[in-house]
């Protein structure tokens, strides 16, 4: 990935500043991790794979060239550890001025085939972990300092999305801890916005969610290229094209820098205009009556 030098924001832009990323390794995330580094400023990433943690500090370390980057494990599930791993963060940096909760789990499943663990474990990793990273960040740090947070959203609730009653159902608790949150924390100085993306390429949601027919009912068994439906799907979105890494973290730095210094309790949605035509793209899929009618 290269740092757009076009960039309208000032490289010094985040001088002094430290962003924590939950889920910070994921590729989409890795885009937000890099451009803030390039523009001045101190990563700090949170993920449950410690290897994956090494690996992309050091890519990052290596391709920005500056900044200060480290990773800390961390099983999102385990809300016991939060405030230890809060601690040390601001112990390494001195400061989180800017939280983005990135951290989720998808894939595509019928409900009748969800477990009461799965969909539990997806509330755990994208809600509750949203919600209580917010409230240990703001305690330890943003309700003296200011600051601010951003999460990651979808625009699965705001219709109903098929093989998704559990995303769906977490990214609807998101949006409303992004609005009751900012009502609460505004007084402090810290805005709370969101991020919705839609169609991003080159993410594991992309590549999850894109392929009805990658279920597990299914045994995951093809993978999705450039095929009829993407073509199709891509014909449908208003500008015409899917969105890009890069999309989503110029929403997330204007979100965290000053040019927003007004906007609180808003998700913005970064999708192309999807959702305003029509958000179940995956009707088009030739797959299709794989998901949609009984298998008799
Ligand atoms: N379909 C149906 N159920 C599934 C599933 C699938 N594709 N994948 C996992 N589950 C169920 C498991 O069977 C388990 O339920 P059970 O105990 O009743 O068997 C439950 O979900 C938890 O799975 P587990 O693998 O133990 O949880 P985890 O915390 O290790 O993994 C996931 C979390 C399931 C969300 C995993 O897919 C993940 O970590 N993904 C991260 C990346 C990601 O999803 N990114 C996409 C963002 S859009």
């Amino acid at each position: 990935m290269e740092y757009n030098i076009q960039s309208i924001f000032n490289k010094d832009l985040f001088n002094n500043k430290t962003l924590l990323i939950t889920g910070g390794t994921s590729k989409m995330l890795y885009q937000v991790a890099y451009d803030f580094l390039s523009l001045g400023g101190n990563v700090a990433l949170i993920s449950r794979r410690q290897e994956e943690l090494n690996k992309v500090s050091n890519e990052l370390m290596k391709s920005v060239g500056k900044g200060k980057v480290k990773g800390y494990q961390l099983n999102l599930k385990d809300h016991t550890k939060y405030e230890e791993v809060v601690d040390y963060i601001l112990k390494d940096f001195g400061s989180i001025d800017i939280l983005v909760n990135g951290a989720a789990g998808n894939f595509l499943a019928f409900a009748e085939n969800l477990s009461y663990n799965a969909f539990k474990t997806v509330l755990e990793i994208d809600t509750l972990a949203t919600f209580y990273m917010s409230k240990i960040v703001f305690v330890k740090y943003m309700k003296a300092n200011g600051g601010c947070i951003i999460n990651i959203s979808a625009n699965l609730h705001h219709l109903g999305t098929l093989m998704n009653s559990h995303a769906s159902a977490a990214k609807a608790g998101v949006d409303a801890i992004t609005k009751t949150l900012a009502l609460e924390f505004g007084p402090h100085k810290v805005r709370v916005n969101g991020v919705c993306p839609g169609y991003i390429e080159g993410t594991v949601g992309f590549e999850r969610l894109s392929d009805p027919s990658a279920s597990k009912e299914n045994n995951y068994s093809t993978k999705t290229d450039e095929n009829e439906f993407l073509k199709k799907s891509k014909e449908l979105i208003p500008l015409q094209r899917f969105g890009t890494r890069s999309d989503i973290s110029k929403a997330v730095l204007f979100l965290s820098s000053n040019a927003s210094s007004y906007i609180t309790a808003q998700t913005i949605e970064v999708d192309g205009g999807q959702k305003n035509i029509i958000p179940n793209l995956i009707v088009f899929s030739d797959k299709f009556n794989l998901i949609w009618k009984p298998k008799y």
